[in-house]
């Protein structure tokens, strides 16, 4: 499953952005204050709203007239176009509004693109929580097939039909698109927080603040060894002094990671060796997850990592997502940017207010450099992006 497209209308700063031809690895450059963290944020928005309500997601970002573009009366409108297992390009689109003070859902559409023959079918329809639902998804794209639909009512207006509706196993994309958004991660480390801790305790994936680095590493220690050699392996071709990193299990059943320098007889616990050490390790060990996030955004990864680093990063990301997950990354690192392609480049610009984003790869006068040799970053450092640095 992939994400191809998506458009933002009225959600903070974006009163009107799209990003289209989505790759697996998609990085997003602009100045602060441009939106990067607020694109994550409308995923994590419409997670909220599946785990709770629409409502509430909109209460726990300041409420209506805080989450609207400034000025702008709403609808809050976002349209995501992704590819389902079964390789249909499909459209998930939501329209939030607010009446006497209550937050609605406005329309929610899930449909297939209009195919060859015929006229898209919409999975789900609904308007303030009544609409329909197609009770014969399997039968979409067979020759003279005809939907077939049944009428519903949600329990509150602010209500997510795919939330009410992906305990129908029939909806198959409307589960497979709402487990997306259910396992959709942000990382954003804090490297005092992901500093291995010393409490017992078990975790299979690494939390977004990383402060469960030394459980999931105890976690791949135990049950995927051969994840933990990888990422040992990696650590001491990586980081410069490391020549080995070892796990040691203390009597009381925790891991205490040890990296050894070199230059000294005996390592250093983690506690106390330098913060990219533990960045790249925490980095490895999120992306030698055995079963990958569908969709993992990672803010500014360039923090306290050594420039040379940040293009093995970007190749380990890119690994990542051919492995199953999309990768989103915001960076302000010419570094990391030198290390991509200008497909997997889009850029934030911020004017009056408001941020449009546009596609590095769409720009001929781009092209034509990158073409020509010269890396993205460099070309961004000089200000040939259109858009950003103006
Ligand atoms: N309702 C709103 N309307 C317009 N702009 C908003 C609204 N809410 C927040 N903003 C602006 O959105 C920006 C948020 O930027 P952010 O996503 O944190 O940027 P970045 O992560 O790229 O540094 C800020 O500049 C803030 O002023
Ligand atoms: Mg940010």
């Amino acid at each position: 499953m992939q994400l191809e497209s998506i458009e933002i209308e009225n959600y903070r700063v974006f009163r009107h952005a799209k990003l289209t031809s989505l790759p697996r690895l998609v990085t997003l450059v602009g100045a602060n204050g441009s939106g990067k963290s607020t694109l994550f944020d409308m995923f994590s928005f419409l997670k909220d709203a599946l785990a709770f309500s629409v409502g509430k997601a909109v209460a726990r970002r300041g409420g209506w007239k805080e989450l609207k573009s400034r000025g702008q009366e709403g609808p809050i409108r976002i349209e995501i176009k992704f590819r389902e297992s079964g390789g249909r390009l499909a459209t998930y689109e939501l329209t939030i509004g607010e009446a006497n003070g209550r937050i609605v859902v406005e329309r929610e559409i899930l449909k297939f693109r209009r195919g060859q023959t015929g006229k898209p079918w919409h999975f789900v329809d609904f308007s303030r929580g009544e609409g329909t639902a197609i009770t014969n998804e399997e039968q979409y794209g067979k020759k003279d097939a005809k939907e077939k639909r049944d009428k519903y009512t949600l329990d509150e207006p602010d209500v997510l039909a795919i939330k009410g509706l992906g305990q129908f196993k029939d909806f198959r994309v409307v589960a497979e698109f709402r487990s997306l958004i259910e396992n959709w991660q942000i990382s954003d480390f804090h490297i005092v927080e992901a500093r291995p801790a010393t409490e017992e305790g078990y975790s299979e994936h690494l939390s977004t603040r990383g402060d469960n680095l030394a459980q999931v590493a105890q976690y791949l220690h135990t049950y995927h060894r051969e994840r933990f050699d990888a990422i040992l392996d990696a650590m001491t071709r990586r980081v410069p002094g490391i020549a080995a990193v070892d796990a040691k299990p203390t009597e009381d059943g925790r891991l205490v990671l040890r990296f050894q320098d070199g230059s000294f007889k005996d390592p250093f616990i983690a506690r106390f060796v330098s913060d990219g050490t533990i960045k790249m390790f925490a980095y490895l060990v999120l992306l030698h997850d055995p079963r990958p996030f569908p969709l993992l955004a990672i803010e500014e990864p360039e923090n306290q990592l050594y420039p040379k680093l940040l293009m093995d990063l970007a190749e380990e990301f890119r690994a990542y997502a051919q492995r199953g997950g999309q990768v989103f990354v915001s960076t302000h690192s010419p570094d990391f940017l030198n290390a991509l392609e200008l497909e997997e480049i889009y850029c934030l610009y911020k004017k009056d207010g408001f941020t449009t984003i546009s596609h590095a790869s769409d720009s001929e006068n781009l092209r034509a450099l990158f073409d020509g040799g010269d890396l993205p970053g460099y070309l961004w450092k000089q200000g040939v992006f259109e858009g950003v640095n103006r």
